[in-house]
This record gives structure tokens, sequence and C-alpha cells, in this order.
């Protein structure tokens, strides 16, 4: 008799081989924020992704880095539903919910949150109102101003000002921002909507040190409340944040641990430390 396993949380797609640490992903996944099991992702016959596996516990802030093409992008797009993985599975909360059976805006609704390499802020509205925005859910930018903010919405706008240290900005046309400023009322578009885990691509490229500095401060006080994926090329600033870093390459782990012990692995100096 065979048994169906394809509803429950923590079985892996039949067609995956099982490998040895199989039991230990499973009972790492069932503890975890976001897991991510065994996600292959082809285009025209090229995997992107190679059967990547990662588990991020509650809270936790988990650097990924890797040389261009690794696929760091494109986890990201699975984990928000952008991208379907052709084989493979992720599932938020101990594995209780799958996020590759729910749509883009579904996932954003369970409190995923993304903020892309390049800003998106609209830069002829004021620092508050972006905030506005993002908040309201960016259906229709003319309505949504003239909506309503609630009780609660203020309070979560005033929060993030003061979050992002853009307090004294928010009456600023977002246009006359520095990068690095615009990047933070990025991060606070993000924050508006309270979201559970939020995934950040290459948040300090093209920032002063000043701006790098500041920026890990940011993140680093979000840690703890909030999951945080963060993806960046700048070692310096991922050796700040790091607690855990995942080195992909090829679409797959190829290390994990702490800074230190990534930077010392021999085949990470190979594909991407040593170049
Ligand atoms: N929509 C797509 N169609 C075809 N190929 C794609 C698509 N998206 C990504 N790729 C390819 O998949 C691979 C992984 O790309 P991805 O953008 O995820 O890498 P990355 O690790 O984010 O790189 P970078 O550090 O340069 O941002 C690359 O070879 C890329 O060309
Ligand atoms: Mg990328």
């Amino acid at each position: 008799m065979t048994t169906e396993r394809a509803t429950e949380a923590g079985s892996s797609a039949d067609e995956q081989p099982v490998d040895s640490d199989e039991g230990a992903d499973v009972a790492q996944g069932m503890r975890s924020m976001l897991w991510v099991d065994h996600v292959t992702v082809s285009f025209d016959g090229f995997r992107a992704l190679n059967q990547l596996s990662l588990v991020l516990a509650p809270g936790e802030l988990r650097c990924i880095i890797g040389p261009n093409g690794a696929g760091k992008t494109t986890m990201m797009d699975v984990i928000t539903g952008k991208t379907r993985p052709d084989t493979g599975r992720v599932f938020m909360q101990n594995g209780s919910v799958e996020l590759t059976r729910m749509s883009e805006p579904e996932i954003a609704r369970i409190g995923v949150g993304r903020k892309f390499q390049r800003p998106t802020v609209f830069e002829q509205l004021s620092v508050f109102e972006n905030l506005e925005l993002a908040c309201k859910g960016h259906k229709d930018v003319f309505s949504t101003l003239f909506a309503k903010l609630s009780g609660e919405q203020g309070d979560r706008i005033e929060s993030a000002l003061q979050t992002i240290g853009l307090a004294d900005q928010r009456s600023d046309r977002s246009g006359l921002l520095s990068h690095g400023q615009k990047q933070w009322l990025e991060i606070g578009m993000l924050l508006v909507q309270d979201p559970r885990v939020m995934l950040v691509d290459e948040p300090v490229a093209g920032m002063t040190h000043q701006e790098i500095d500041r920026t890990a401060e940011l993140l680093n006080s979000l840690a703890g409340e909030r999951t945080i994926v963060v993806v960046e090329h700048d070692m310096e600033f991922v050796r700040r944040i790091a607690r855990t870093v995942t080195v992909l390459h090829e679409g797959s782990v190829l290390a994990e641990g702490s800074m230190d012990k990534v930077q010392s692995d021999p085949a990470v100096i190979e594909v991407y430390l040593g170049s």
C-alpha cells in the first residue's frame, strides 16, 4: 500500500533524491521561519537553481553571497512567487504554510516583503507619501493618496520614519534624497507592511561609507523581531551584519557558516573570494 505524503509539510517531492541529511533538513525545516526545500529552476535547460535548500530560524539575519549568476536573485524570485520552481517547495512558519502554492500577492499578504536592487520610490512624492502608499498597498496612486489612513497605519509610518532615520525629511520630495536615503526609504516602505520575512537585494550598492555604516546598524536593529535575508557583494558590509553566511554557487549551497569559516573555505576562495 502506498501512503499519500504530498500534502504533508516536510515531505519532499517524489522525484527528488533522498540524501543522508534529508531527515535533519526536514527536522530543521519544521522549526523554521523560512524553508527552501530542494528547489530547482531551469531557464531553457540552464539550471539557475539546482536542488537549493536553505533553512532560516525565526529572527535570523542571513547573508547570501556568491558570484554573479549564482542564483541569488532567482532564489528571491521563487520565495516571493515571481518565479515558479520546476521542483522543490518553499515553506514558512515551521513548514505549516507552503509559499510555492500561493500567488505573489498572497505571499506578500502573508508577510514576505522584498526590496529590489534598484530603488522604486516615487520621486515626485514626499517621503511620507511614499510610506503611505506602501502601507495601503500600491493599488492606484491617486485614489490611494485620498484614502484615509487608519490610526494603526499612521503609527506604523511614524515608527518606520524613526527607524530609517528620515523623520526630519518626511515632507521632502523623495527625488531630492541621497541614494542612501532612497534605499532606506525603500526599507521603510517594506517595514510599514510589517513583514515577518524581509528579502533585501544588494542594499549598499553605490552607497558611501557612512551610508553603509548606517545601513548595517539599521539591518542589525531589525533582526530578531523579523527574519531577514540579505544578498550583498560588499564583504566589509557582510562581515558587519552576518551571523551566518550562505555561499551560493551554480544554484546550490557551496558553503554555510560563520564569516570566518566561509572566508577560509578553499572552495569559496576559488569560486568567489579569490577573484
Ligand atoms: N528570466 C530569466 N531567463 C533566463 N535566464 C535567467 C533568468 N533569470 C535569471 N537567469 C539566469 O540565471 C542565472 C542566475 O541569475 P541570478 O540573477 O539569480 O544571479 P545572481 O546570483 O542574482 O547574480 P548577481 O550577483 O549578478 O545579481 C544567471 O545565469 C541568469 O542569466
Ligand atoms: Mg542578483
